[in-house]
């Protein structure tokens, strides 16, 4: 087990002696007749004290705008940037191996992930430069002369889900650090460790103080820090419950600046003119790769009444060709979920559904064995049913057969999220009326293809309660800044 005592303030990296949290993980081996499943490491259960102490940090390296870091010039800061990553690329089997372990990602979702990361900082360095650029431009209006300054705006806190505990909390870091902020980072509560492997890195690469690693219970450590009054931004994938019983905590909320992305249950309509088998092959990665544990996953299937049967014949021809196993199997399709209690959730939905006049139409559907849970796909789903609002965050593909178009656009008009669509169809006009009636609900429309985040260079955010701020590589850069105006009246 990787015991971990280690955590990062200041630029040094502090041994824990107090209590440790264990890690659990959700992948399991056989043992006799049974299964075993394993602790395979802790991390330091700090408390408050310790919280407050990376903030201090945190808040001595920004110094009020006028510290080393957010003063630092633009080709410096690339530099610390830059050794960072050398020094991350060296612990990819590391962090690989801790992603399958911890969180039962894929061998291949795992590597996807780290190199996904890494490209993801290349690509804000280079959006960097651009927009340093630019700034430099000067600008004349109406007899001004003016020069627009992007700078940072303060103390960070960043935090990101378990599903991508690397690349969602990287994808806020990078951005925040390279701006000129400095950051306190709660890595996530499952994928922890994975961290551990790149402490060094972030010391060795960041004059002290710059960031900030904490570990410990939510509530305690981030609370505090929230209580503080401190944080200037808070960066925090997850929840909307995590996201707003932080956010309350702050005392001045008009001086907390969120950045969210957060709860989504993205439907996908599949028209009866669609290309049924894209549909299928969109449908089922869109709403089961990595367990369906995507905040970007389609989580609702609207099917045209007249092609229902042969869409739901084909979808489970698909979900039987899954092969459930561990991480490092080789071309498994469903692992272990990491969540404790996630089973039996999915369970009662599954049983509500079936309560309410759904079918589960795969064979296998439903099945569990500790950590597992084996796809289950139901119909018809109405909205009587738990399953047709509310966030899964798992195998479970709900189906509803539509006869008109009103049903599946008032649903994406009265949710209370608008992260993206996926509309399936072949008649342009038809596509047309979908992409007006929801250009103003989401963040992002998929015309014949699933959901997703990528290309990473693409804006991602969402409406309603799904989002607030937009994450790409350039507007992250934007919403971890603000725009100072240098103006020289002409004389
Ligand atoms: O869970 C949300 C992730 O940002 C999804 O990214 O669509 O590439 O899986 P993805």
């Amino acid at each position: 087990p990787l015991d971990q005592r280690e955590y990062l303030i200041n630029g040094e990296l502090k041994i824990w002696n107090g209590n440790l949290n264990p890690v659990a993980s959700p992948v399991f081996l056989k043992k006799g007749n049974g299964y075993e499943q394993k602790i395979i490491g802790s991390t330091p259960l700090l408390t408050s004290k310790e919280s407050l102490e990376a903030l201090d940090a945190a808040a001595n390296a920004y110094n009020l705008g006028q510290g080393l870091w957010p003063t630092m010039s633009v080709t410096e800061r690339i530099e610390h940037i830059e050794n960072f990553l050398a020094a991350m690329r060296k612990k990819r089997t590391e962090v690989v191996k801790l992603l399958m372990w911890e969180i039962g990602k894929t061998l291949k979702d795992s590597e996807k992930e780290f190199d996904r990361t890494c490209d993801y900082i290349v690509d804000t360095i280079k959006a960097y430069k651009d927009l340093d650029r630019n700034s430099a431009k000067l600008v004349e209006e109406q007899g001004f002369m003016a020069q627009i300054r992007r700078v940072p705006l303060g103390v960070a806190l960043c935090m990101g889900p378990y599903n991508y505990p690397l690349n969602e909390t990287f994808t806020t870091l990078f951005p925040a650090l390279i701006m000129g902020n400095t950051v306190v980072f709660k890595p996530a509560k499952y994928g922890v460790l994975l961290i551990r492997p790149l402490l060094e890195a972030f010391r060795d690469s960041f004059p002290p103080g710059v960031i900030n690693i904490i570990y410990g219970r939510g509530r305690e450590t981030v609370g505090a820090l929230m209580e503080s009054g401190k944080i200037d931004v808070f960066a925090f994938i997850g929840t909307n419950k995590g996201a707003n019983d932080l956010k309350k905590l702050h005392p001045k909320p008009h001086r907390l600046k969120s950045i969210l992305g957060l709860d989504a249950k993205n439907p996908a309509i599949v028209l009866e003119d669609a290309d049924i088998n894209n549909a299928v092959t969109e449908c089922i990665t869109g709403s089961l790769s990595f367990n369906g544990q995507r905040c970007t996953a389609l989580k609702i299937v609207f099917v045209h009444k007249s092609i229902i049967d042969s869409f739901i014949q084909k979808f489970n021809a698909e979900v039987k060709k899954l092969k459930p196993g561990m991480p490092w199997d080789s071309g498994v399709g469903l692992t272990p979920l990491p969540e404790p209690g996630k089973v039996d959730y999915l369970r009662n939905l599954v049983e509500d559904a079936k309560n309410n006049g759904a079918k589960v139409v795969n064979e296998g559907g439903g099945e569990y064995l500790n950590s597992f849970f084996y796809p289950a796909v139901l119909y018809p789903v109405n909205n009587k049913m738990k399953i047709y609002y509310e966030e899964q965050f798992g195998p479970v593909v709900p189906i509803v057969a539509f006869e008109n178009d009103d049903e599946p656009i008032n649903y994406v008009v009265n949710s209370n999220y608008g992260q993206q669509v996926s509309v399936f169809g072949t008649d342009s006009k038809r596509v047309a009326k979908y992409v007006d009636a929801f250009v103003n609900q989401v963040g992002r429309i998929n015309l014949n293809s699933q959901s997703q985040r990528g290309p990473d260079t693409f804006p991602f955010n969402g409406r309603k309660d799904s989002a607030e701020g937009t994450l790409s590589v350039a507007d992250a850069l934007r919403v971890f800044s603000i725009r100072t105006l240098v103006a020289t009246k002409n004389t």
